[in-house]
């Protein structure tokens, strides 16, 4: 168009060119034909000019479209590695929620732990308060125990006092009787018979036992054992002893593997009354039942030794 109307405008000016000045028409003509000439010569080049500028338009068309393209693919992949992005952000929370349901759990177990230790405490507070009461009620018992000993202990000065007063008596009364003998019998040897005889009966074996020490020898030597004590003095019967504690035969006793200190501790044997409740405890007068190897010999000459 442009060129279209640039050539009507050069013709124009040659129509009016000629109009006016014919003389120099011809002359101008030829100018203006080449002048023509000039502008198809530019109207050609323009418009492989304007051809070039439309293919560039093409092609620019065509880029355009291929970014459009290369853009809405872009779109896609940004749409894909958002919905990736979300799956993965879901993907996350679940784990998180997951993770938070197991700090949960962890949580109530550990408060049940708690608990469960506190009971524990609980428990073992009323063990060690039982046990407190416990110790208490035996040392108390124990308290009452050693008040009784004592009692038991003045109780036996008395009673040995009143046997110390009793035998001076008696000796006073023997005294007097002896003199009384003197002065109608004659003879002197026959007072000894007569005391000899009065001992003899005053321990009598089928009232109160064998009248010689039972000794053991196994497992140490030697441990004594006296009827006389038992039965005559402390009064015991026959059946506190036979048979539940001991066998009617020497040495019995000393076969047993628990003829030990830690059965007699236990109860057992001679602990079952030395206890420090019906008789001296065990764990106190060693000695008083402990006579030892000389003493064992000592004894040997007068009675036999048990346990072998
Ligand atoms: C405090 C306990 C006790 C009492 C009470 C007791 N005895 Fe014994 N007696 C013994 C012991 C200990 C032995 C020896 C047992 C052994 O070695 O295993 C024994 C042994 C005997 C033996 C055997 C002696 C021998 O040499 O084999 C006769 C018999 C006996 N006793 C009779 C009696 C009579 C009878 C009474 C009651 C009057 C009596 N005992 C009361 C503890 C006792
Ligand atoms: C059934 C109870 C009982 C048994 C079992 C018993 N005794 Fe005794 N015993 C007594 C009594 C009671 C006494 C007198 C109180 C005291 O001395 O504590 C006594 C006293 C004694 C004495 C002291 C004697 C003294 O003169 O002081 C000796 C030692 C003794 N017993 C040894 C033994 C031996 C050893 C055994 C075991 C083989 C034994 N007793 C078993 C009850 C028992
Ligand atoms: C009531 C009497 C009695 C008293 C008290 C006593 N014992 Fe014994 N003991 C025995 C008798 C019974 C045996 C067993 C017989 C034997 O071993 O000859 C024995 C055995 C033993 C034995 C050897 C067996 C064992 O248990 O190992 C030892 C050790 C012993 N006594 C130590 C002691 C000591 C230490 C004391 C004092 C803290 C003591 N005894 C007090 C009666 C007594």
């Amino acid at each position: 168009m442009v060129l279209t109307l640039s050539t009507a405008a050069l013709l124009a000016a040659a129509e009016t060119a000629t109009g006016t000045t014919q003389e120099t028409a011809a002359e101008k003509t030829t100018v203006a034909g080449g002048a023509i000439t000039d502008v198809d010569q530019k109207a050609a080049t323009t418009a492989e000019a304007v051809k070039e500028v439309e293919e560039e338009a093409k092609a620019a068309v065509k880029k355009a479209e291929d970014v459009k393209e290369e853009a809405k693919a872009a779109v896609k992949e940004t749409e894909d590695i958002k919905e990736k992005t979300e799956a993965v952000a879901k993907e996350a929370e679940e784990v998180k929620e997951q993770a938070e349901a197991a700090a949960k759990e962890a949580e109530e177990v550990k408060e049940q732990a708690e608990a469960a230790a506190k009971e524990a405490e609980e428990v073992k507070e009323e063990t060690e308060a039982a046990a407190k009461e416990a110790e208490e009620e035996k040392e108390e018992t124990e308290a009452a125990t050693k008040e009784a000993e004592e009692k038991k202990e003045e109780t036996e000065a008395a009673t040995k006092e009143t046997e110390e007063v009793k035998q001076e008596s008696q000796a006073a009364a023997e005294e007097k009787k002896d003199a009384v003998k003197e002065e109608a019998e004659v003879a002197a040897g026959e007072t000894e018979d007569v005391e000899e005889t009065a001992e003899e009966e005053e321990y009598d074996e089928e009232t109160y036992g064998p009248e010689a020490l039972i000794i053991w020898t196994v497992p140490i030597e030697a441990v004594s054992f006296s009827h006389k004590t038992h039965t005559m003095d402390a009064g015991l019967d026959c059946d506190t002893c036979h048979d539940d504690l001991f066998e009617m035969e020497a040495g019995v006793a000393s076969e047993n593997e628990d003829f030990t200190m830690e059965t007699i501790y236990d109860g057992g044997y001679c602990g079952a009354c030395h206890d420090g409740g019906g008789a001296f405890a065990a764990n106190t007068r060693c000695a008083a039942c402990h006579i030892g190897v000389m003493g064992a010999r000592r004894e040997n000459g007068e009675t036999e030794v048990a346990g072998h």
